[in-house]
This record gives structure tokens, sequence and C-alpha cells, in this order.
């Protein structure tokens, strides 16, 4: 790090986990009326995964995280900060970003964890890299994590063939040089009820309905329209374009949202990184989880523009602009 330059962040490290247990289109063939060609057609999704019983976010989100440690030649010590996106944390407290920190062995530094639905990695990175820039800490753990599988409905074909449990992570460390070039945050709680999973704990009870629930087309219009604004809004305020962008990393919630916003923005499919076929929507997991497989392959190079995007339930959506 350059010891007169301002303190930046810049990703060291990528990481990413999937349960062992791969449910397909065709196993759900025989839990719900529904057919593979509808899911591939209508989602472009193919399979997802399902945790174990037993197997909690937070464990998701070690296996994720010690691979990012390793990528980045770190140990869980050097470590002072976790902030973990998820919507489905072990318990009501502590936060799963505790829990991961006593599964890693660290017993120093914050951790805690960021809601921000599908958009939460996004959420997580930006709030990693303002308090690595003001020097408060020094290397992030980010993670997003989730186990969607326990809060569907899975007699519902509208909304249980969309999603999955996985995880992935990053580690962010303070540089001379931006890594993260800006990040761009929103919400508007007045779309709250489009997306929801409205159970709550009371009395020793769950109150209410504890699956998610989902307007699709409602959901699909409006995800495309945020993306497409916000793309446009973090490139214009770091002077780019979008002929700059190498590679466009956005939600995995289904491949039609995201062809539709390349179409909108003009990015080619080439440019696009799709996982979710592999994986469905792993909510705050699916940007760090394509974002791992795209760096491993080697897809993503030094030098290369990476535009990270999230949106989802709030509604909430956002951006992180990284250089790599
Ligand atoms: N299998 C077969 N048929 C189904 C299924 C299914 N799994 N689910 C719904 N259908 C039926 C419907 O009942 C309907 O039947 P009808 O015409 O007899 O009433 C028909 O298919 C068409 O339903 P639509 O809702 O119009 O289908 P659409 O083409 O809009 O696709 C989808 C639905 C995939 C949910 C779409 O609206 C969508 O992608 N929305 C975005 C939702 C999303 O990705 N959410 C993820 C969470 S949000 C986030 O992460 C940002």
């Amino acid at each position: 790090m350059s010891a007169a330059g301002p303190v930046r962040s810049r990703i060291a490290g990528t990481g990413s986990y999937l349960p062992a247990k791969v449910l397909t289109n065709r196993d759900l063939e025989s839990m719900v009326d529904t057919t593979d060609e509808w899911i591939v057609s209508r989602t472009g999704i193919r399979e997802r995964r399902i945790a174990a019983d037993g197997e909690f976010t937070s464990d998701l989100a070690l296996a994720a995280s010690r691979q990012a440690l390793a990528a980045a030649g770190l140990r869980p010590g050097d470590i002072d900060l976790i902030v973990l996106a998820t919507s489905t944390p072990d318990m009501v407290f502590p936060s799963s970003a505790c829990l991961l920190q006593k599964k890693l062995g660290i017993r120093h530094g914050a951790a805690f964890d960021v809601q921000a639905v599908c958009t939460g990695f996004i959420y997580a990175l930006a709030t990693a890299d303002q308090y690595i820039r003001s020097g408060m800490f020094r290397r992030a753990l980010v993670v997003g994590a989730e186990v969607f599988s326990r809060i569907l409905d899975w007699k519902d074909r509208g909304t249980c063939v969309l999603f999955g449990d996985g995880a992935g992570a990053v580690v962010l460390e303070a540089a001379g040089e931006a890594g993260v070039l800006s990040a761009h945050l929103h919400a508007d709680g007045a779309y709250a009820d489009i997306l929801s999973t409205p159970g709550h704990v009371c009395g020793g009870k769950v109150l209410g309905d504890p699956t998610l629930k989902m307007d699709g087309g409602a959901v699909f219009k409006l995800a495309v329209r945020v993306l497409e604004e916000c793309a446009h809004e973090t490139l214009s305020a770091n002077g780019l374009a979008v002929p700059d962008v190498d590679w466009f990393v956005a939600h995995q919630a289904n491949v039609r949202i995201i062809s539709h916003t390349a179409r909108k923005l003009g990015i080619p499919p080439e440019k696009c990184v799709v996982t979710v076929d592999r994986h469905a929507n792993t909510s705050a997991a699916s940007i760090p989880l394509a974002l791992d497989v795209a760096a491993r392959d080697g897809r993503i190079r030094p030098g290369h523009l990476v535009l990270l995007e999230g949106v989802g339930g709030g509604f909430t959506w956002g951006s992180v602009l990284v250089r790599w």
C-alpha cells in the first residue's frame, strides 16, 4: 500500500460453497405440477442445492470463507471485520456473522449481519468498503450465505422452483489503489409487499406465514428497471460508459432478468456472468458465488472492470463497481 495515497479497498480473494445435495428440475416434477421445460424457459434454472439437516447458514459461510482466505493467502486471524449478508440466519441471535467468527476461531474485531435480502451482498460489500476507507478496519470478510430452502412453501410451484442454498465470500483489504471504485445503495420500502416472508416469532411461536411470498411479474419489471438505472448511475459517477465494463455480475435470480437488463444496457451476453442455472436464486449468496466462479476460471483478470449489481426484497437494489 502506498504511504501517501488515500486508503481504498480491494478484493484480495474469493470463495464459494454449494451444499452436496442436488435437486434437479426433474426431481421437482414429482413434487409439484411443473416441468423442466417450464422452469428452464422461464428462469434458466436447471438445478439447485439443498443444505443437509443440521447444516446452517454459518456452516455454508464457513466453507466459502475458508476458500476466500486461502485465495487471499491469509489466515482467519488476519481478519478484523466480518459482514455477513443473509435473510436466513442460523437463529434470531447471535448473528450468523458471530457464529461464523466463532467457527473461524477469530476472537477480535467486529462481526455483524446485514439484511437486504437479494441485495444483501452489495450492501455488505459497500459497508465493509466504507469501514476500510475510514481506516477503522483493515481486512474484512464479506459473505453472502443463505438456506432459502427452509423458507419456501414446497407446495407453491410459483416460488419453490426458483430458489436454492449456497454461500459466497470475498476478502476485502486496505489498498493504496482502488479496487472498489464506488458503491450505490437504494431502497424503497413502499414495495415491501411484492416480495416478503411475513412470519415472525412471538410468545414462543411463529406467527404469520413463514414462507416466501412473491408477485413474480411485479418483481421482474421493477428489477429490470432499477438494475438498468443503477448501472447508468454507477458508470457515470466514475466517468465511465457501458463499453468500459468487462464483466457484468448481476444477482442470479433468473436468466431472463439478467439478459433483459443487459440488453437494455447494451452489454453483450458474453460479458454477463451467469451461474443461476447451477444453483437457482441463492439470494445474498448469488453475486459472490458468480464472482468466485468467474474469478477462478480466469475470465476476470487484473485490470478488468467488474460491475456487480443486486436487487431484491425490501425493495432494495444497488451496485459496486470494481477494478480487479
Ligand atoms: N411450473 C409450471 N407452471 C407454472 C409454474 C411452474 N413452476 N409457476 C407458475 N406457473 C404457471 C402459472 O400458474 C401461470 O398459469 P396460468 O396462466 O394458468 O395462470 C403460468 O405459469 C404463467 O405464469 P406467469 O407468472 O405469467 O409466468 P411468467 O412468465 O411471468 O414467469 C416467473 C413467472 C418466472 C416467476 C417470472 O414472473 C419471474 O421471473 N419473476 C421474477 C421473479 C424472481 O426471479 N424472483 C426471485 C426473487 S426476486 C429477486 O431475487 C430479485
